[in-house]
């Protein structure tokens, strides 16, 4: 129950007046800890290289990740997620190499993992990566065939986990990943290794940016409506999470962000698990974009879009900005 204030009386001013009272007053607030930075891998030795649609995001090769990974933690950042740019001569109608043990992801976990024991290493389970069609997952007749999908994600998941991957994060939106991965994980000994499944992941334009940095935007075919949500849905997301979570899901997570802060805001007074948002590639653009042409001003849009997400429900959010949202909280 909201406390009834009358003015005048009440002033709702008075806990507004200065930095301190302000502080003191605060429903949430933002840390290192609440943040996920997403790292695209290349293969190579001291590769950096951009992607033109996310200025100041660049390709890394394992070497730049192991360096970038330490410089992370060094901010306080404790969590990373990697995202492979496969060669396109890798690349084929099942997505073979995803389940690869030497393949880039993996050899990028082992060694991130050796530099950094402690840092939280998140690994999308998915095909698009992999296959030459730039899909989630198999296409039989046109169709994305669901439960064989689910097969390939068990070995690929499978695979990221002995690389040394702690936390699993299914992005395919197959229907029975997330238990048959589980159910996989456990027989294996590997009941240690947690996901985070991506429940309630809309079928979004968010993602452009994202698919050119990974290599798959020139060659997906058609678009991902038939597993990704209708962004007309909200209902529907909470019926993804309960499933997810009665499948074994350790946390959640709603994607893309900003424009579904409706989302994490019900999945979370619903569920009360941890529950994560996606700062996508798209609201990084954006953002980006207005900073870089004098529209917004840069720290106060890190960490206001930052901090919306948690006053939101968000336990913590992936973001490209992780970096310099780290840098501007550990100037205080
Ligand atoms: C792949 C995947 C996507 C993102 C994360 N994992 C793209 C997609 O589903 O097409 C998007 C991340 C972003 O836009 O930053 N399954």
């Amino acid at each position: 129950m909201s406390y009834p204030g009358r003015y005048p009386a009440t002033r709702l001013r008075r806990n507004r007046a200065n930095d301190a009272i302000r502080a003191l007053t605060a429903e949430t607030g933002l840390t290192t800890d609440d943040l996920i930075w997403p790292v695209f891998v290349t293969e190579g030795a001291g590769v950096r290289q951009p992607v033109p649609s996310m200025p100041g995001v660049d390709r890394l090769s394992v070497d730049n990740v192991v360096e970038a990974a330490l410089a992370a933690q060094k901010l306080g950042i404790r969590a990373l997620a990697l995202f492979p740019y496969t060669n396109p001569d890798l690349r084929d109608d099942i997505g073979s190499e995803s389940v690869n043990p030497d393949n880039l992801v993996c050899r990028a976990v082992r060694a991130v993992r050796a530099a950094c024991p402690d840092l939280i290493l998140i690994c999308d389970v998915a095909l698009d990566p992999y296959t030459s069609h730039g899909h989630d997952g198999l296409i039989r007749d046109g169709q994305i065939i669901n439960d064989e999908t689910v097969d390939a994600l068990v070995r690929q998941a499978l695979v990221q986990a002995e690389a040394g991957c702690d936390t699993l994060a299914p992005s395919d939106m197959m229907d029975g990943r997330i238990g048959a991965i589980r159910a996989a994980l456990d027989d294996s000994g590997r009941t240690d290794v947690r996901i985070m499944s991506y429940a309630a992941k809309y079928a979004s334009c968010f993602y452009g940016p994202f698919r050119e940095a990974v290599g798959s935007s020139s060659t997906l075919i058609g678009d991902k409506r038939t597993y990704q949500m209708d962004p007309a849905n909200s209902d529907e997301a909470l019926r993804e999470v309960e499933m997810d979570l009665a499948e074994g899901a350790d946390m959640v997570m709603v994607k893309p962000g900003m424009p579904y802060l409706d989302i994490v805001r019900r999945v979370k007074e619903r569920f009360h698990v941890p529950t994560f948002a996606y700062q996508v590639s798209g609201e990084y653009a954006m953002l980006r974009t207005a900073f870089d042409n004098g529209i917004l001003d840069r720290q106060r849009g890190i960490l206001e879009s930052l901090l919306c997400f948690k006053r939101a429900g968000a336990d913590g959010v992936l973001t490209y900005f992780a970096m310099d949202a780290a840098r501007i909280l550990n100037k205080g």
